[in-house]
């Protein structure tokens, strides 16, 4: 008897037993970042507007309460952002011993000792006056970000983090040479076993809007198109990706994720031999967050099929605020 068709992809599909078996991409909570944000001066987490769900945590019992129950879903690795109480032009808050990072470091330290993975944004802009990712100086009559004077702080910043315990130092200044001068820094200083998660690939997006408005962290002034990458380039990526590598990054990054998939996907390929984190920014989070809250959207479903996505474009690590859920979630077993 013969019968058409005789290739039958649908044999694969058949129960769920079956795809399971035979599913390509699996997400895992080990592969999964939770950012924190906390704030100096307060008692009490604060709600956050435009990213309904996420709260600022003061640097106490709080902050160690949330860390245990992201903990107990199985997320062991966090990436902290500072809000300080103080900003000046030169971001002296941000390598301040007693600076609200540094603080939180020691006090998640004392905690939880070896048993959660601590990285650090090192960025200037929710501690400068004018919220740019560096030092401005004058040139030709005009303010700017003066690359080679913002490197002196970068370092500085990245060896006060590692000072206070930080495992892994995440530049996401876009600054020239940044991974270059940081990786001496701390070299110098003893932190040779530090890591670094360069922000190798951050595109200029909007879709940052949300977290601008958590830290405060908006420019005063211009916008940060001439350091962050433009949108309409993916090859640009091999370059910074390649620069981040000579000067001794050890995980690249893709940011934001979503939009990006593509260049997940060339950076990826182009560098199978450094691990790859991949940013579901802010702007992301909130918009998947608005269309459930307005039930137009299943949000378990919603996140678990783009996340997974990311991480089938090549993404090996992925800093989401929705990682507590997510590891909840596949635990309970993904709806695919
Ligand atoms: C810079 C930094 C930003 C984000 C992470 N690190 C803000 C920016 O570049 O404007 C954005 C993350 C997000 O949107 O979730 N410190």
């Amino acid at each position: 008897m013969v019968t058409f068709p005789t290739l039958r992809p649908r044999r694969l599909r058949k129960n769920k037993l079956i795809r399971d078996l035979v599913a390509e991409t699996n997400l895992t909570a080990s592969g999964l970042i939770q950012p924190i944000f906390i704030k100096e001066n307060i008692n009490e987490p604060e709600k956050i507007d435009s990213m309904p769900g996420v709260y600022r945590y003061p640097p106490n019992d709080h902050l160690i309460k949330f860390v245990e129950e992201v903990y107990s879903f199985g997320v062991k690795n966090f990436i902290l952002f500072g809000i300080p109480s103080f900003k000046d032009e030169f971001a002296s808050s941000a390598y301040d011993k007693n600076g609200i990072i540094q603080k939180s470091l020691r006090l998640l330290r004392q905690t939880f000792g070896e048993k959660i993975l601590l990285i650090t944004d090192e960025c200037t802009d929710e501690y400068t006056s004018h919220g740019h990712c560096g030092i401005i100086t004058q040139k030709d009559g005009k303010l700017c970000v003066n690359n080679d004077e913002s490197l002196k702080v970068h370092a500085l910043i990245a060896v006060s983090q590692a000072e206070a315990g930080a495992d892994i130092i995440a530049p996401s200044s876009m600054m020239d040479g940044v991974v270059g001068a940081i990786r001496k820094a701390l070299d110098e200083a003893g932190f040779t076993d530090t890591a670094i998660m360069s922000y190798s690939v951050k595109y200029a997006s909007t879709f940052y809007s949300p977290f601008r408005d958590a830290a405060y962290s908006k420019p005063a002034f211009g916008d940060r198109r001439g350091y962050q990458m433009d949108p309409r380039n993916a090859f640009e990526a091999l370059k910074e990706a390649s620069l981040d590598i000579e000067e001794g990054a050890d995980i690249l990054m893709v940011k934001p994720a979503h939009t990006y998939l593509d260049v997940i996907r060339l950076v990826k390929t182009t560098f199978p031999q450094y691990p790859l984190a991949a940013y579901h920014v802010s702007g992301e989070y909130s918009m998947i967050k608005a269309a459930a809250l307005n039930g137009w959207i299943d949000e378990k479903t919603a996140v678990l099929e783009i996340t997974t996505a990311i991480k089938r474009a090549g993404a090996d690590l992925i800093i989401t605020y929705y990682a507590k859920d997510i590891a909840n979630w596949i635990k309970e077993g993904v709806p695919f």
